[in-house]
């Protein structure tokens, strides 16, 4: 089966200049990548209705690598899945802007373009490395450009492959790799198509924590060298140290956030929410 981010569905686009909103608060000009504004998400109907989002509004820097934390059930997979466009949102806006400050709305978007738009401009890591157990690590690498009919840069390819220590795993398949190369193997896939934005999903919840240190480390450094922005969920204070910047949700509002966090200021902060 096809990882769920890339899945094809139906339908028509939307797309539009918009005017870069300002970063949560601060004064230096910083490009964005993604602006989601007063975002709200609910789950089914009636009593039974659950409101995942409470009219969310953050914006995830270019460049930036940014963790959304907060205690389960604060709604934190459900603005990473809508904010990718692999979820669809009740009420507000998902901006997702490319290299020259062109915002699109991915809540406008209809399926066929959204699909496209994933497989191109958005990166994904999840938990459970959600690789293609019948293709070989080169074959899952290069998935979803071939889906969207890209062809990868050859030296991009290059530079990603080795950063990421996979020279010599390319012919293996998931099976034969271990579980860190597995999702070493799922960062470059996200990589590939240098996308606006890479989101990943407790990337680090299924490694021990020196293999959890090494993805940790490559997503800071494909930040720091390669210019990606990352947004990532995590549990861990530990895993959101590697970031620039901490969100915290609870009951899903965005209550408070952390610039330049340190385990013990983020494991202090989730103490005070009762996380
Ligand atoms: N498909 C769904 N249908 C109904 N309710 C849902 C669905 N997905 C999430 N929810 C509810 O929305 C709320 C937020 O869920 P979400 O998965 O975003 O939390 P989370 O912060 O990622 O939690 P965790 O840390 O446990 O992964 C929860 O109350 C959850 O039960
Ligand atoms: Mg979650």
């Amino acid at each position: 089966m096809l990882p769920e981010a890339y899945e094809d569905r139906d339908s028509g686009p939307t797309t539009g200049t918009a005017a870069l909103p300002s970063v949560g608060g601060m004064q230096t000009i910083v490009r964005p990548a993604v602006a989601v504004t007063d975002l709200t998400k609910v789950y089914g109907t009636g009593d039974t209705a659950v409101r995942a989002l409470d009219g969310v509004s953050v914006t995830f820097a270019a460049g930036g690598f940014t963790a959304i934390m907060g205690p389960s059930g604060s709604g934190k997979s459900t603005l990473m899945h809508c904010a990718a466009g692999l979820d669809t949102v009740t009420s507000g806006t998902v901006q997702l802007f490319d290299g020259r400050g062109e915002a699109t709305d991915l809540t406008g978007l209809g399926d066929t373009a959204l699909t496209k738009l994933r497989r191109t401009r958005i990166g994904f890591v999840f938990q459970q490395f959600n690789l293609l157990p019948t293709l070989t690590a080169a074959q899952n690498i290069t998935l979803p450009l071939e889906l969207a009919g890209a062809r990868p840069d050859p030296e991009w390819y290059a530079t990603v492959v080795d950063v990421l220590g996979l020279r010599d795993r390319l012919g293996h398949r998931p099976n034969q790799l271990s579980g860190g190369q597995q999702q070493r193997v799922a960062c470059a896939r996200a990589l590939l198509a240098r996308p606006d934005v890479v989101f990943a999903d407790e990337p680090t919840g299924n490694l021990d924590s020196k293999t959890g240190q090494e993805v940790l480390d490559f997503l800071r450094r494909s930040v720091a060298e390669l210019g990606q922005t990352v947004v990532m969920v995590t549990h861990d204070p530990t895993a959101a140290a590697y970031a620039d910047r901490v969100v915290l949700l609870a009951d899903g509002r965005l209550v408070d956030e952390i610039a330049r966090p340190t385990a013990d200021s983020v494991l202090d902060r989730l103490k005070r929410l009762g996380a």
